[in-house]
């Protein structure tokens, strides 16, 4: 039988475990300040994936008047593969249009070719490019953007595509 690898809300009190993950999978992470300043802001929608309670992978996210933004999403290296970033993207997704979120955005490195492909595979669209938006080292930004259906009140809370 496969590993159980739960998602539940982040909340700031996995900032320091975000962070460290962070540090892991980015070469221009961000600090944890900055995690705990985004978990006090309004619309940010955060959720951690753990293994023996423990978080192996962040999404999060900020959703205002339906237009959202997605901050990151990483999946430790020594379990990526497997569909793990797959599935928490999809909750991640799920809870976005769940609080009235329609429209995603989101930046991507213009040689992150494995989290293009996850991105692609769930409907993003590119719609641009921002010249030299990343540091360590200096590259583009792609600028993804998905259209999911808005959620019905009768609706569950599946990230249907428009
Ligand atoms: C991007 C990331 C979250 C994907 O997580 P993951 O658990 O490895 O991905 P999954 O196993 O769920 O695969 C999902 C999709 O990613 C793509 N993918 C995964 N591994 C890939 C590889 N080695 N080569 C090409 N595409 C790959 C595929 O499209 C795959 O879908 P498929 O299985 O239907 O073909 C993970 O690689 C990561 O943390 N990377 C570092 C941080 C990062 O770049 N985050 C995105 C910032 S915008």
């Amino acid at each position: 039988m496969g590993r159980n690898f739960p998602i539940r809300p982040a909340t700031s009190a996995d900032a320091a475990a975000i962070a460290a993950i962070e540090r892991r999978c980015f070469s221009d992470p961000w600090p944890l300040e900055g995690f705990h300043e985004v978990f006090g802001l309004p619309g940010t929608v955060g959720l951690v994936m753990t293994d023996a309670e423990e978080p192996i992978a962040y999404f999060l996210a900020r959703e205002i008047l339906g237009t959202a933004e997605v901050l990151n999403l990483a999946v430790v290296p020594e379990l990526r593969g497997r569909g793990l970033g797959a599935e928490l993207l999809d909750a991640g997704l799920a809870a976005v249009r769940a609080r009235g979120g329609s429209e995603v955005f989101l930046e991507v490195r213009a040689s992150n070719i494995v989290a293009q492909s996850l991105y692609a595979g769930r409907g993003f669209q590119t719609e641009g490019r921002r010249r030299g938006y990343y540091r360590h080292p200096d590259e583009d930004a792609l600028v993804l953007r998905l259209l999911m259906a808005p959620v019905r009140s009768n609706d569950g809370d599946g990230a249907a595509l428009v």
